[in-house]
């Protein structure tokens, strides 16, 4: 895809984003890696009004270069990047229910939620937790690289979600099923509810294993 095309694609995967309510307000953040650096959405800009000539356009270091000044988790994107050389885009999320599971006591840091269905098994697998820093904090970033050697989604604590995959396309399918995952663990999580085992979770990842 041209740079023209990325930048038109970011602003329609966050309109729909917005208008389905994954987004509100001016919370969550995208990111597309360039060879020449990464295109991110604008601070404090809302998903459903973007612009695709005014996305900020930063070097690998994370300069600025082009276009409106960059989400403040800029540099948690860059971690992400920097961790997982296959990852061509990264989404984060307040979502709702993300945002409810991140506020609950007694999660399990290595796995947040359990493997309830194939779809959260092929998408996102084992979810770990990285503890409460400020939006933008570079302990943040480094916290979040530091997980994303070994995965390529996480929920993050009073925050939300992050996710990197190979493709625009991809992150936000995944950052999808990861929000569904957590509104149905929210509607089970009082009942004596059942999950995949660990061979039918082995076989899900030897059919399907993850992209990136
Ligand atoms: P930005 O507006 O700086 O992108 O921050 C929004 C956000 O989601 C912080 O976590």
């Amino acid at each position: 895809m041209t740079e023209q095309e990325l930048r038109n694609q970011i602003v329609q995967q966050a309109r729909s984003l917005f208008m389905r309510g994954y987004s509100s307000g001016s919370a969550g953040n995208i990111s597309v890696r360039l060879d020449n650096g990464f295109l991110i959405t604008p601070t404090n800009s809302s998903f459903g009004r973007l612009e695709p000539e005014r996305l900020s356009l930063l070097d690998p270091q994370g300069r600025h270069r082009d276009g409106d000044k960059p989400s403040k988790e800029w540099v948690v994107h860059r971690a992400m990047y920097r961790a997982r050389s296959l990852a061509g885009a990264v989404v984060h999320l307040h979502a709702p229910n993300c945002m409810a599971v991140a506020c609950l006591g007694g999660l399990d840091p290595e796995s947040v939620l359990p493997p309830l269905t194939p779809y959260f098994v092929m998408r996102i697998g084992r979810l770990p937790l990285v503890p409460y820093f400020r939006p933008g904090d570079p302990d943040l970033a480094e916290a979040v690289g530091r997980r994303a050697i070994d995965t390529h989604a996480m929920l993050l604590a009073h925050h939300g979600m992050i996710v990197c995959e190979r493709d625009l396309a991809a992150a936000v399918n995944a950052a999808e099923e990861l929000e569904e995952t957590a509104r149905l663990f929210l509607m089970v999580r009082d009942r004596p509810y059942g999950q995949l085992t660990r061979s039918q979770v082995a076989e899900l990842e030897r059919l399907f294993p993850k992209s990136i």
